[in-house]
């Protein structure tokens, strides 16, 4: 096995970094799970906060009129209307998770409306009744905001639950433009204290409908992704949230099964929407944002599904020690090979007979392969299967993850040959033997280890990946403690 082929252990690895986005103690089995630390629920936080900031404005509120009796003056109707938040600006905001549930708590916040404003008054000795009406700028000033949430699994989706959710504004500032000099006074003595209250009474509404919004599009996503056009990951949550010490954890199924082709996944509008919020939100804090945890089960969950799609199968026409490849490299190992087809260039054709089940172990993934070998001899155009071989290899992998890279090494533990069939004749399989787990400890591995040490970049997430990523292998889980940044980011840093 050598080239392109005896890549396959770490394909499934890099297969499943696909999907290193969003881990596990419950009653039910999650085979990924995701603990999302005190960064990583900071960073969702400004994620959220962001979100609010845009999608609570314009804001508008109800037109509000009273009557006042202004001295020398008289009774005067006023209006205030066209009343509309146009930007909130979050100076400062905290996330608790516990057994209350999330709780996000933004404070001193500002915002700035509009209004329109109108008077009228009518007295015996006016011959028309007296109006007027502007514009004004408000600014709202000392912005608190509470909003807590329970996160439940529902069916296997996420669900938002609205607990609590509260607004309280400290000072309003009001300025007109035009109007007359009693008006000013007049208007704050009416509206400021109805103002404040329906800013507080919009806000706490518009966010609790935020929250709703967010739980059916939650409840809305897919529970499988597909993967290649030959499996989907399944998504589904296991078990409830764990929320503790200000920490996350979510699992998911996380087993591939055998699907159909796909179409492409539904949500791109979505995804394009949060990748241009995400992409503002810096990041700082040394400490990981979130570890992804994976069983050894979802390797096999990937292998079957890989192996019954009839992936499994290489021709290998270009290995390191090309001479090989050619019978005249046989001549003295199988001298009836090269008598029958003198200096014919062969392949080989590799072929896993059974799924290979990936072992967890230590800082390593340990893996026995199946495979059936054909030496295919290539004579003027004609492929004449000529010999096949039956192989176990098993052998270890070591992978790392280094500066957004997945690499890692290569090692044989044991190799196993024997003849299955042959159509030359019968020859020393004992010679083959030697010659091929000799080329493979001293040409293959070592070239394919050069390979895997440059490493392959960790694919992203819609326009996301992971940065600063450390892997560790141990006891039947990987575990990938990472940051999660915006590829935009990554470039300029
Ligand atoms: C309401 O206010 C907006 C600005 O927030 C302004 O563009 C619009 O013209 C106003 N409408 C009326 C009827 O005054
Ligand atoms: C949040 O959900 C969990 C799990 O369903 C439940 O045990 C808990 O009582 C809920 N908390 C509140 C405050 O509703
Ligand atoms: C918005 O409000 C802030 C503080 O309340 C103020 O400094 C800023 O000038 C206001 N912006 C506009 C456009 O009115
Ligand atoms: C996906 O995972 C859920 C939860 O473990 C399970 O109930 C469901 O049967 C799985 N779906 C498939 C298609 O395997
Ligand atoms: C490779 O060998 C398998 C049997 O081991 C056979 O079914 C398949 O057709 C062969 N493929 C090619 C391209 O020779």
């Amino acid at each position: 096995m050598a080239g392109s082929g005896s890549v396959s252990f770490f394909l499934f690895l890099s297969l499943l970094l696909n999907f290193s986005t969003t881990h596990v103690n419950s009653n039910e089995q999650g085979y990924i799970s995701f603990d999302i630390s005190n960064k990583g629920l900071d960073f969702i936080k400004q994620f959220l906060v962001q979100m609010a900031e845009t999608s609570l404005v314009p804001l508008d509120l109800p037109k509000i009129e009273k009557s006042k009796h202004i001295p020398l003056i008289g009774t005067v109707n006023m209006l205030i209307s066209n009343l509309s938040i146009n930007k909130i600006h979050v100076i400062s905001s905290t996330v608790k998770a516990g057994d209350t549930g999330i709780v996000i708590s933004v404070s001193g916040a500002y915002a700035n409306m509009t209004m329109n404003w109108g008077y009228e008054y009518s007295n015996w000795w006016l011959p028309v009744p007296v109006m007027d009406s502007g514009v004004a700028s408000i600014q709202v000033e000392g912005m608190d905001v509470g909003i807590s949430f329970n996160l439940t699994n529902n069916q296997g989706s996420l669900m938002l639950t609205p607990l609590d959710c509260g607004c309280s504004v400290k000072d309003i500032f009001i300025k007109l433009n035009g109007g007359a000099s009693w008006l000013y006074q007049g208007l704050i003595e009416v509206f400021e204290g109805r103002l404040t209250s329906a800013v507080e009474n919009a806000i706490s509404k518009k966010l609790r409908q935020g929250i709703v919004k967010l739980d059916s599009l939650l409840q809305s996503l897919p529970k499988e992704i597909p993967i290649r056009n030959i499996g989907a990951l399944n998504v589904t949550f296991v078990g409830d949230p764990q929320l503790r010490d200000s920490s996350l954890i979510l699992s998911i199924n996380g087993l591939i099964s055998a699907r159909e082709a796909h179409a492409a996944p539904a949500y791109p509008h979505l995804f394009a929407s949060l990748e241009h919020l995400l992409a503002s939100i810096p990041l700082k804090d040394p400490a990981s944002m979130v570890t992804i945890s994976l069983h050894e089960k979802v390797l096999t969950s990937a292998s079957s599904v890989y192996y019954d799609a009839n992936k499994m199968h290489w021709i290998v026409d270009k290995i390191p020690e090309q001479s090989l490849l050619n019978t005249a490299g046989w001549r003295f190992i199988i001298p009836q090979l090269y008598r029958r087809y003198p200096n014919d260039d062969m392949n080989l054709n590799v072929s896993i007979y059974s799924p290979p089940h990936p072992k967890i172990d230590d800082d390593q993934i340990d893996l026995t392969i199946h495979a059936d070998v054909v030496i295919n001899v290539l004579n003027s155009g004609e492929v004449t299967p000529v010999a096949c071989f039956s192989m176990i290899v098993s052998g270890s992998a070591s992978p790392w993850i280094s500066k957004n890279s997945l690499g890692g090494s290569i090692g044989l533990d044991e190799f196993y040959l024997s003849l299955k069939w042959s159509k030359i004749g019968n020859f020393h399989v004992n010679l083959v033997r030697v010659l091929m787990s000799t080329a493979l400890r001293t040409v293959i591995l070592p070239y394919i280890n050069i390979k895997l040490a440059r490493g392959y970049p960790l694919p992203t997430f819609h326009g996301y990946m992971l940065q600063n990523a450390k892997i560790l292998c141990s006891d039947s889980w990987i575990k990938i403690c990472s940051d999660v940044a915006a590829v935009k980011q990554l470039s300029i840093s």
